[in-house]
């Protein structure tokens, strides 16, 4: 059997079509442009890539983008007076402050720091707790993307055996909250787990996301399964060592020739975080100005 791809780069063009066609619509009936605001602290330059991305798509549906670039050494108490400041204005709906920060700065007090209304990366300690009780809330961008293709690949979840291999905050933990929210059976699995081989092949639906190149291999896929690998790890080209050459969490060519479904790496899962950015940003604008929220771009 050869697995269906799941094309995340078409997803995510879609995805973006129906928050740019919302966005002009806001603008023409209402008077309204939503902002997102995306800060940067130094110069870390996949973190500097990231954000030109985000500045280029949020510009590009129709939004405004305000970037804030500071200098690495940044005091926390200046850093909190931007976000502060940032909180207060009416024309920015959404806040992002890129992670990682630089070592003397405490993330944690920092994204608290951030309205929750405005966290569209959905890492505020009240977001976490709205979405581990099944209440209305900003949903991380990266697991909201996995969501959308899961659904749009089968329609109801429910019932689903979901194995999440991974247990961070970002993707590994809510994930598997939005899986039990469309009432899937979860399992959250990891480094540590006993014969996680056996784990994995109880899933009807298999999420990666431990961050280990190609760490799992055909045989833990259960037959028919859908695999979704949210890893993105450079490895040395196997080829050519002077290259390098970008992999999932999921040994690609093993894994699709027993799964039933498979986003490929590049072009599955990773085009799909900024997509949910710009949704979760429309998504706040609507909700700030008590709108109806988008359809099919929240959870
Ligand atoms: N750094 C890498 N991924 C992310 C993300 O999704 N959000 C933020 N804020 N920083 C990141």
């Amino acid at each position: 059997m050869s697995a269906t791809i799941i094309d995340g780069k078409a997803f995510a063009a879609k995805v973006r079509a129906q928050v740019a066609e919302h966005v002009a619509r806001l603008k023409e009936e209402n008077g309204i442009t939503p902002g997102l605001a995306v800060v940067l602290v130094g110069e870390d330059p996949a973190s500097q890539v990231y954000v030109r991305s985000k500045g280029k798509q949020t510009v590009e549906v129709g939004m405004n983008s305000y970037e804030h670039k500071l200098e690495a050494d940044t005091s926390e108490a200046d850093l909190l007076a931007l976000i502060a400041r940032l909180n207060n204005d009416p024309a920015v709906h959404g806040i992002l402050v890129q992670l990682p920060l630089p070592g003397h700065l405490n993330s944690d007090l920092v994204i608290n720091s951030i309205d929750p209304a405005k966290d569209v990366d959905g890492f505020h300690i009240s977001n976490v707790g709205l979405l581990g009780t099944g209440q209305k809330s900003m949903v991380p961008c990266t697991p909201l993307g996995c969501l959308m293709m899961l659904r749009d690949h089968h329609g109801s979840l429910s019932g689903m055996n979901a194995v999440v291999v991974g247990r961070s905050n970002i993707v590994g933990k809510p994930m598997a909250q939005l899986l039990l929210g469309d009432s899937c059976t979860v399992t959250i699995a990891h480094s540590r787990t006993k014969d996680l081989g056996a784990v994995c092949r109880g899933a009807d639906i298999l999420v990666a996301a431990v961050g280990r190149p190609e760490m799992i291999p055909g045989d833990w896929v259960k037959p028919g399964a859908t695999v979704i690998d949210v890893g993105i790890n450079r490895i040395q080209h196997p080829e050519n060592p002077e290259k390098t050459k970008l992999v999932g969490d999921v040994d690609y060519a093993s894994c699709a020739e027993v799964a039933g479904a498979i986003t490929p790496v590049p072009g599955g899962v990773g085009p799909m975080t900024i997509a949910c950015l710009l949704a979760n940003t429309l998504t706040a604008c609507c909700r700030a100005n008590g709108l109806a929220e988008p359809e099919g771009l929240t959870a």
